[in-house]
This record gives structure tokens, C-alpha cells and sequence, in this order.
């Protein structure tokens, strides 16, 4: 028993040693070494822990009269080395972290997370919180968009364009397929998760309390959409909206290009997302958070997608695919401080409803999870679920569902 006990004890000690200065004896007599573990666990429990992708997402959150994530760094093996630390508040309900750019960084960084010994993640809230292109038909720069669905539409085949068939839209062809039209046949499982769409309803209704900053430069840059129709929504003021949006490391620019991966978010989630929005990690971050849920880790009803707009997808009308590309991101003043102005409210109400609505959880009406129904369920896209609609034994005989039915 001793021996289980000193085990026990140097496992407590070692991740807590950064935050106690005494961190007190231990009996001997400890009556088992579960009651033992959970009396001792004083891990970090986050409500909230928010997730930018570079530095400039993570300081939106710095500074703010609401809260103060920088009370406490917490370094975490495994964090990208230009962003080691995890940020939390004094009392820990509210942390938060960079990943570091790009599909490796940002699962590296979230799969080193989910497994810290550091944090209880059980009943985490991750909001993902970071600047996105936008298709001009959807929304604008500014615009704050909460996603469904994330799909990963560069995981395909590809020609150069300049050497595809004459009747082939695009260059890219789903995998395993002969068609830009037919339904990736060779699958990964990282194609496309779905979220918790309650969640996502609550959250917008949240974020739409704020007011959103607008600027010259989005103004300017946005007024160059108002020459075509179904570009209405671009050349409108920024607003909070709910859209899907598409993970590539490629960040593209061009009618063509965005044409072609608006098309693969509709066929891959089987027409039921709405794509606006392009980033480089979020389905990243959410494969980490699916295999953290299969750890029983993290909860993977507990996930937000909130993109702010920085730039366009496509070139305005008489500009060249270049020459948005080269502007940069027009609107990024503005989606960095849109960040903190959609995203307070947000975590404030998580924060503030704990014991009424959040901690219990806020059970999902749709499917959430992979394309494979990991989880357990019946994906609404794909070729259906390879488990028997029950979740997938992570650990042997220990399966569980993640959803708060
Ligand atoms: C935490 O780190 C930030 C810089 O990343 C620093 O500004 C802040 O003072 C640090 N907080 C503490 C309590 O050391
Ligand atoms: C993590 O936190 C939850 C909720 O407070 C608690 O039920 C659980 O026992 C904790 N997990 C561990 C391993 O201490
Ligand atoms: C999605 O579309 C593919 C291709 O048409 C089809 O095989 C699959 O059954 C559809 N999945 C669902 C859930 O409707």
C-alpha cells in the first residue's frame, strides 16, 4: 500500500509542483488509491479554454476588462516552441492557448493538450476562436461566422489545371474517384466533424449581443463586392453568422480554386454545409479533440468554431485572383478585434451559466463527430457509420457514449 501511495503521490507532485510552493504530506494510510487520486486532484479544470492559431488570436484575448488569462502560465510538453505556455485565469475557469499555424501544428499542439496530465478536460468548453478568408457570397471582412461542419478540402487528388480532362471543373478530384463529382472513395476519417449544432445556435445568440468593430480599410476593400449580386453579403457590414468552414494548409485565393472547394464541402458533407470561410487548422484541432473524446479526455459535445473574416476568398469583380492575394488580409484589424467582441460574450454566459446550464452539458439534436461515427451515431454525410451507430472501443471493452443524451 505504501508503495501504491508514493507512486500516487510522486505522479501528484510532479505536474503540481509549478503551482504550490508546499504542496503538504501524504499519509501512508490512504484508504485506496482511487479515493486517494481524486481527494489530491487539484489538475486544472478550464470551463473555457480558447484556441487562436497565432500570436495575434492569442493577444485578442490579453488586455480585456473581462477576465485576465495571463494570472497564470502553464508551459505544456508538447506545445509548439513558439508558444509553449497555456494562459489561464487565477481561479483556472477560463485558459488559453496558441497552436501555431497549419493543419501539423495545430493537432500536434491540441493531441499534446488533451493528454497533458495537467488538466481535467472533462468538461472543458473549447472555443475555437481565430481570422478566416470568406467567400464573398456568404459574409465579410469583420464578420464573425460559427461553423457546423469542418471539411478538409485539400485532402484529394490533384492535376495542375493546365493538364486536367477538358470537361473536368477542377483540378481536384475527391480520392479513390475519377470525377470531381464523385464522393471520395478512398477515406481517411479526417475528411469532415461535425459539431454540436445546439451549442453553435446558443453561442451565436450570445455573440450577436456584441457590437462588431468595422473599420476604412474593410470598408474600402469590401465596397469593391457591391458590382455583383450574389455578392450582396460582402459588401454588407459585418455580421454574426452561422457557416461552415473548409481546412486546407493551402491558402488559396481565386474564383476557381474557391469554386472548386465550396463544391467539395457541399459533396463530402452530402450538401448539408453551407461553406464560408478558409483556414489552415481547424479540422486539425477537431481530429485532436475526436481522439481525445475517444480517451474519454474531453467531451466533443463541447466544441465552437468561431472564425472572424480578414480577407476574401475571390477576387472582386475586374481585380485579379493575384491581386487579392496580395492585398493580404484587409480586414485583419478588425477580425482580430472581432475576436474579443463576439467572443466575450460567449465565454462570459459559459462562464456565468455553469451550474445552470453548462456544466451539465448542452445536449446535441444533430450528429457530431467523423465521418466514420467514432463517436457512435449516424453520420448525416459520408458512407455511414463503420461501428454499428455505437461509439468505437478506444480502450478495450470501455466504450462510452460522448454526448450529454
Ligand atoms: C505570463 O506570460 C505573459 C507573457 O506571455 C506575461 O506577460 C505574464 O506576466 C505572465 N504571467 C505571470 C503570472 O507570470
Ligand atoms: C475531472 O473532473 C470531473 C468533473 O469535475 C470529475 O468528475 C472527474 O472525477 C475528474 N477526473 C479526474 C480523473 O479527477
Ligand atoms: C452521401 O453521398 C454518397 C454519394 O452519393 C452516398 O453514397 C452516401 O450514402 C450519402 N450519405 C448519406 C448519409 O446520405
Amino acid at each position: 500500500m505504501w508503495a501504491l501511495a508514493s507512486s500516487f503521490f510522486l505522479l501528484w507532485l510532479c505536474p503540481r509542483i509549478a503551482f504550490f510552493s508546499g504542496p503538504g504530506t501524504v499519509s501512508a494510510s490512504s484508504p485506496s488509491a482511487a479515493r486517494f487520486w481524486r481527494q489530491r486532484d487539484t489538475r486544472i479544470a478550464p470551463k473555457v479554454f480558447l484556441i487562436g492559431m497565432f500570436g495575434s488570436e492569442g493577444d485578442a484575448w490579453h488586455g480585456i476588462p473581462d477576465f485576465n488569462v495571463l494570472e497564470r502560465n502553464i508551459s505544456v510538453p508538447g506545445f509548439s516552441p513558439r508558444f509553449p505556455d497555456a494562459h489561464c485565469t487565477k481561479n483556472g475557469d477560463i485558459c488559453q492557448l496558441v497552436t501555431d499555424e497549419g493543419e501539423i501544428n495545430a493537432a500536434s499542439t491540441i493531441a499534446a493538450l488533451v493528454h497533458s496530465p495537467l488538466f481535467n478536460l472533462t468538461q472543458t468548453y473549447f472555443f475555437i476562436a481565430g481570422i478566416a478568408g470568406i467567400s464573398p457570397k456568404m459574409g465579410t471582412l469583420g464578420s464573425a461566422t460559427f461553423a457546423r461542419y469542418a471539411v478538409q478540402v485539400a485532402l484529394q487528388f490533384e492535376i495542375d489545371g493546365r493538364e486536367k480532362p477538358a470537361d473536368f471543373s477542377t483540378g481536384y478530384i475527391p480520392q479513390g474517384s475519377t470525377s470531381p463529382s464523385q464522393y471520395p472513395q478512398t477515406i481517411y476519417g479526417t475528411e469532415v466533424y461535425e459539431v454540436n449544432n445546439d451549442l453553435r445556435a446558443l453561442a451565436i445568440a450570445f455573440a450577436q449581443t456584441a457590437v462588431l468593430a468595422d473599420d476604412t480599410p474593410s470598408q474600402q476593400y469590401r465596397r469593391q463586392y457591391s458590382s455583383r449580386p450574389e455578392f450582396a453579403h460582402g459588401a454588407a457590414p459585418p455580421a454574426v453568422i452561422p457557416c461552415d468552414t473548409a481546412t486546407a494548409d493551402v491558402f488559396w485565393s481565386g474564383e476557381l480554386l474557391s469554386t472548386a472547394f465550396e463544391h467539395a464541402v457541399a459533396l463530402f458533407t452530402n450538401r448539408t454545409a453551407a461553406y464560408c470561410t478558409s483556414q489552415q487548422e481547424d479540422s486539425a484541432t477537431l481530429g485532436a479533440l475526436l481522439r481525445g473524446a475517444l480517451a474519454r479526455r474531453v467531451d466533443f459535445a463541447r466544441v465552437l468554431v468561431m472564425r472572424t473574416v480578414s480577407d476574401f476568398d475571390r477576387p472582386a469583380d475586374g481585380q485579379t485572383a493575384a491581386a487579392n492575394l496580395f492585398a493580404g488580409t484587409p480586414g485583419f484589424e478588425v477580425a482580430i478585434k472581432n475576436i474579443a467582441a463576439a467572443g466575450v460574450p460567449v465565454v462570459n454566459a459559459i462562464v456565468a451559466q455553469w451550474e445552470t446550464r453548462f456544466r451539465a452539458g448542452v445536449p446535441a439534436s444533430n450528429y457530431i463527430g467523423d465521418i466514420w461515427g467514432s463517436l457512435g451515431g449516424t453520420p448525416d454525410f459520408g458512407p455511414g457509420s463503420i461501428f454499428g451507430g455505437k461509439p468505437a472501443l478506444a480502450h478495450r471493452g470501455q466504450a462510452r457514449p460522448t454526448r450529454d443524451v
